[in-house]
């Protein structure tokens, strides 16, 4: 079925590629399904009280909602919803998920909160309060950073609660692990954790890595110490040059530290830490060792030297989130062209000629957010435009976001290339 479909899908789309872009080198972009879609993010409510009484009260605002991270279990979709201002009534929620749907999407799904209403309470810090990611690991747990902080991007964010990472078993949908991050490693009133990685070599051997977006550094957590600190670098800093973001002949202003983050794969022992900051176009390098190095020290974090840093290259444009697959090939979004490239790791580094385009589309790839990548050969993006949700310029009639699949024939940097698609 996917053999007979790929061969006129990937034709067409370099077809309507190459007519549409003229910066587009001569390789082959990859199909993709639009498998879920929305005008605007609504939930399963406990009823059709508890929806009315969400919105009289604003916990749910419609045109807030914003659907940002994603990862994808079996047959679940797990998607976060910032809660960057007041109006998202859950921050973690799921979609079902066939794993053998085609490529018909589904419209419009209603979020149904993880693992309950109940654990996504505003203001009860035994809860998680503000997910704008997780990871799932190779053992079926999901680790969520918590930036314990809500509304970080109103007025008055809501400082109450300390930040935190949870685990939690998908097994049983229970929480089996919470560290609760000591102030000094990870800010009450300023952080904004970002995106995270997770390298596990057994289920208690786990080193977790978090950007932190607004206090631009790259958080540590060691599960088998259950200890946590942070290293810091000027290149983990917005870019002055780069705060510009030219989209569809529009220009926006972001000033966003670190947020991309991925994780050398298995075959090469999770052993680099590859980010980039929002408002950057160059990607860059630290080795975990260095990592694990600042972690021994007393201090809550380390300033690390340049020497440890590797600059591996540029982009043609700035990037949300990134990931690798279990080949080492890297994938990340391209916001000004509503693109998203690949560039394999072994290569070293990042050049104009080792980058390529995976797609391309102006309608479907506005912002290309988060990446997930499945145990089925699937690649799942969120393309979230959120260049208009934060300039309040979305068009509710219009489809606002999106889930998209790419077959790619690999699994997450989690896996050895070796490893079979199950
Ligand atoms: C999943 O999708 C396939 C193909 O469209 C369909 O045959 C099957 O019934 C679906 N399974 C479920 C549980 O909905
Ligand atoms: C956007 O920025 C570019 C480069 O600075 C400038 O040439 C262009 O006029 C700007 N566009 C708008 C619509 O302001």
């Amino acid at each position: 079925m996917r053999l007979q479909r790929f061969p006129i899908r990937s034709l067409i789309a370099l077809v309507l590629a190459c007519s549409k872009i003229s910066w587009i080198s001569a390789q082959s972009p990859l199909p993709y399904d639009v498998v879920y879609s929305w005008k605007k993010i609504d939930f399963q409510f406990k009823s059709p009280e508890h929806k009315t009484e969400a919105i009289k009260s604003g916990e749910y605002i419609p045109e807030i909602a914003t659907a940002s991270g994603i990862k994808v279990s079996g047959d679940r979709i797990f998607i976060t919803v910032a809660r960057w201002r007041a109006g998202a009534p859950a921050s973690l929620a799921y979609v079902p998920y066939n794993r053998t749907m085609g490529p018909q999407p589904m419209k419009e799904p209603l979020l149904i909160p993880y693992p309950s209403w109940e654990f996504n309470e505003g203001g009860n810090c035994a809860v998680l309060q503000y997910a704008q990611s997780m990871e799932i690991d190779q053992f079926s747990r999901m680790w969520v950073i918590d930036a314990g902080r809500r509304n970080i991007f109103d007025k008055s964010p809501d400082n109450k609660c300390p930040p935190k990472l949870l685990l939690l078993d998908l097994k049983t949908d229970q929480v089996i692990h919470s560290h609760e991050f000591p102030a000094e490693v990870v800010g009450r009133t300023s952080n904004f954790l970002n995106d995270l990685v997770v390298g596990c070599t057994s289920e208690k051997n786990c080193m977790v890595y978090i950007s932190d977006s607004v206090d631009a550094k790259i958080i540590a957590f060691d599960f088998s110490t259950d200890k946590s600190w942070f290293v810091q670098h000027p290149s983990m800093k917005a870019d002055p040059d780069a705060l510009k973001f030219t989209i569809l002949g529009t220009n926006y202003t972001f000033d966003i530290a670190v947020n991309g983050i991925a994780l050398s794969n298995k075959d090469r022992n999770f052993d680099t830490v590859y980010y980039c900051s929002l408002s950057g176009v160059d990607v860059y390098s630290v080795a975990v060792a260095t990592i694990k190095q600042a972690g021994a020290s007393k201090q809550p974090g380390v300033q690390l030297k340049d020497s440890d840093v590797t600059h591996i290259g540029k982009k043609d444009s700035q990037s949300d989130g990134m990931t690798i697959d279990a080949n080492g090939i890297m994938y990340y979004g391209d916001i000004g062209h509503n693109a998203i490239k690949s560039w394999n790791t072994n290569e070293g580094k990042m050049t104009d000629a080792n980058q390529k385009i995976v797609a391309q589309n102006d309608n479907d790839l506005q912002w290309v957010d988060t990446f997930s990548i499945d145990t089925d050969g699937h690649m799942f993006v969120t393309p979230s435009r959120l260049h208009r949700h934060f300039t309040d310029t979305l068009d509710f009639s219009d489809t606002n976001f999106r889930v998209v699949r790419f077959f790619i024939n690999s699994e997450n940097y989690m896996y050895s290339k070796m490893d079979p698609l199950t």
